[in-house]
């Protein structure tokens, strides 16, 4: 298939939302990842998805608005919780879980009664949309590898597998949307994002974290969010997470250097490290940490590195979806230093 390198000019998201009324499939920047998009209410063009991705048919998509009024044609039901929510944080990295409406076709949801809706603030994605309709959009990557922040990354990908590529640049946000149902009472926390718990928590007051954000399913045990069973994020190298302070983190690290060993790690601890390694940011600066994760783990694999020792972020604030990413990429491998040390 022949991919048309777009760019964010007015001219070519007209080329692009043509693409989309046709039943095409647009890789699209949004301010948290790039996104493949199709028409959501076209159960066909939908599949292509599926198929670009080789993303299983059980897990289900986030249909993309650029108005509130496209909400009454996904869902019938908008309770008050939704609506201080997307007073509060849209258009941005919020996707929130509601029934779906029978005008959208099954194959959005992998068959699930609901929807996911999300209303993203990036300019191109919103005037892709209001110049064709509302997008079903999962990640552009290849299914289960890490999210794409760049046009290169898109590129590498969903060359020869997209009708259209358009290049918006960097991500701002770096990490996907926090995913929340308003099915359940509270609302609960399916996927951490750049609108952290206690933001929510804020604006609707209780909201549970669901327990499988931070550990794996159990055998047999049924995920509240289908994406939740798949292993994600993952380079082909091996991810280790180290859990404890940055004198035990390098300390480790120094210890188990090697071919083909390197580490993601704090600004900080670059200058004590003996390995080669990629710094996230700052231990402090959990966005910047957020931001340039998905890169750091495909960089890895460009590097060669066999062997990747990340070291674990707080798992409070944007460090929640840090350390979600993070712990699936590792696979769950976690290693605790420092007094509670397991070998
Ligand atoms: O930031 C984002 O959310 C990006 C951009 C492109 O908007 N999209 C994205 O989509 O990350 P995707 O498909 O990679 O992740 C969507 C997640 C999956 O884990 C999926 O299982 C879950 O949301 N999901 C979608 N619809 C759902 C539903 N009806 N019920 C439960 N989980 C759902
Ligand atoms: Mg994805």
């Amino acid at each position: 298939m022949e991919t048309k390198l777009l760019t964010t000019c007015a001219k070519d998201i007209a080329i692009a939302a043509g693409l989309i009324r046709q039943g095409g499939i647009v890789a699209m920047p949004t301010e948290t990842v790039y996104g493949l998009a199709a028409d959501a209410l076209n159960g066909e063009a939908v599949k292509k998805i599926f198929a670009a991705k080789g993303r299983p048919a059980d897990n289900p998509l986030i249909v993309h608005i650029a108005n509130l009024s496209q909400i009454g044609e996904l869902t019938d039901d908008f309770p008050e919780k939704a609506r201080l929510l997307a007073e509060a944080f849209w258009p941005g990295p919020l996707t929130m879980i509601l029934p779906r409406s029978s005008r959208v076709p099954p194959i959005v949801s992998a068959g699930l009664p609901t929807v996911a809706i999300r209303f993203p603030s990036h300019p191109a994605a919103q005037r892709l949309i209001r110049e064709s309709c509302p997008l079903a959009a999962p990640s552009a990557n290849l299914s289960g590898s890490p999210s794409p922040t760049t046009f290169r990354h898109v590129r590498e990908d969903m060359m020869g597998r997209a009708d259209a590529i358009i290049d918006g640049g960097d991500c701002a946000v770096g990490v996907e949307s926090t995913v929340i149902t308003l099915l359940s009472d509270p609302p609960r926390l399916l996927r951490p994002g750049g609108i952290t718990a206690e933001q929510l928590r804020d604006v609707i007051g209780p909201v549970t974290v669901d327990e499988a954000v931070c550990r794996p399913l159990r055998e047999g045990e049924a995920p509240a969010s289908p994406g939740m069973k798949y292993k994600h994020y993952a380079p082909c190298a091996q991810v280790i997470l180290l859990q404890g302070g940055e004198d035990d983190f390098v300390a480790y690290v120094n210890a188990h250097a090697g071919d083909g060993v390197g580490a993601l790690c704090d600004s900080e601890e670059t200058a004590r490290l003996q390995v080669p390694c990629m710094a996230l940011g700052p231990a402090e600066d959990l966005e910047k940490q957020a931001h340039e994760l998905f890169a750091a783990l495909r960089g890895a694999d460009e590097r060669g590195w066999k062997t990747v020792y990340a070291h674990c972020p707080p798992q409070t604030g944007v460090g929640l979806a840090v350390y979600n990413r993070m712990v699936r990429a590792a696979g769950f491998c976690v290693i605790p230093l420092g007094k509670e040390e397991v070998v």
